[in-house]
């Protein structure tokens, strides 16, 4: 069941998100979070940091996993997933760094990282809240629209467009930017027992319309969400633009 919220802004979504990251912790102190990069969940990881630093949100027991890494790259680089994730969360938060989870873009061997992955995943018991961005090509992790998807996680090739979407962590050098990566599939999404996508901006609009309206399509991998029983969209007014139209929404929250 898809669920539409549309909040004003991105400083309104940050907010809103981090209490429910916070909420969830409380609820649950052993919470297996899956995580996104991406300029997205940037400002909810640094409110996570304002929380935490308030004595609001304990990461302490928390698990996580990443949807995605380059693939070429050691964890250590400037551009990878894993630097990033340092920057913006775990460097401000108590998390334990043996609970976090990331796939090794410098493995020697991609296919045994991935199985090594997917193992870890089920070992815990699987995630139990899977927040995800999108691609302005309704790309998922690193789940490019295909002819057809692979379900689990696995090496993928990056599109053009998707490798220029990333090109600010490689100093703003195209050449520089891995062309493979290590992604999880679309049924590893799936199996989280609870999504939450979120998407801000314009630029999203338009995919976002072709998720609540359009049909299952590997070409638009993001549409496959509509098949989970637990999945919210949450969106600012930019990215919510296009549903106006079609779609009952809920005033736009503050
Ligand atoms: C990258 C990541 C995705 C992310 C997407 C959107 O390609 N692999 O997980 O959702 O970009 O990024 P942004 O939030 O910057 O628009």
């Amino acid at each position: 069941m898809l669920r539409i919220t549309v909040l004003a802004d991105e400083r309104a979504l940050a907010r809103q998100e981090a209490t429910r990251v916070a909420d969830a912790l409380k609820t649950k102190p052993d919470l297996v979070l899956g995580l996104p990069t991406g300029r997205t969940p940037v400002r909810l990881y640094h409110e996570l940091g304002t929380l935490h630093s308030r004595g609001q949100v304990d990461f302490s027991r928390a698990m996580t996993f990443n949807l995605d890494e380059f693939f070429g790259i050691p964890p250590s680089h400037q551009g990878s997933y894993r630097t990033f994730m340092e920057q913006h969360l775990f460097s401000r938060v108590n998390m334990a760094p043996d609970r976090v989870h990331f796939l090794n873009g410098a493995a020697p061997d991609a296919e045994a990282e991935c199985r090594r992955y997917e193992a870890a995943i089920t070992a815990v018991g699987g995630i139990d809240l899977q927040l995800v961005g999108i691609g302005t090509n309704g790309h998922i992790g690193f789940n490019e629209p295909a002819r057809e998807l692979a379900g689990r996680t696995h090496r993928v090739t990056l599109k053009a467009s998707t490798r220029r979407s990333n090109v600010a962590l490689f100093g703003g050098e195209l050449e520089r930017v891995p062309i493979e990566a290590l992604s999880m599939g679309m049924a590893t999404i799936l199996h989280a027992r609870q999504v939450v996508l979120l998407a801000t901006g314009k630029s999203k609009a338009r995919c976002i319309e072709r998720l609540v309206n359009g049909p299952l399509t590997p070409k638009l991998p993001a549409s496959f969400l509509q098949l989970h029983r637990d999945v919210e969209l949450v969106l600012d007014t930019a990215a919510a633009a296009l549903l106006q139209d079609s779609q009952q929404l809920p005033a736009a929250r503050s």
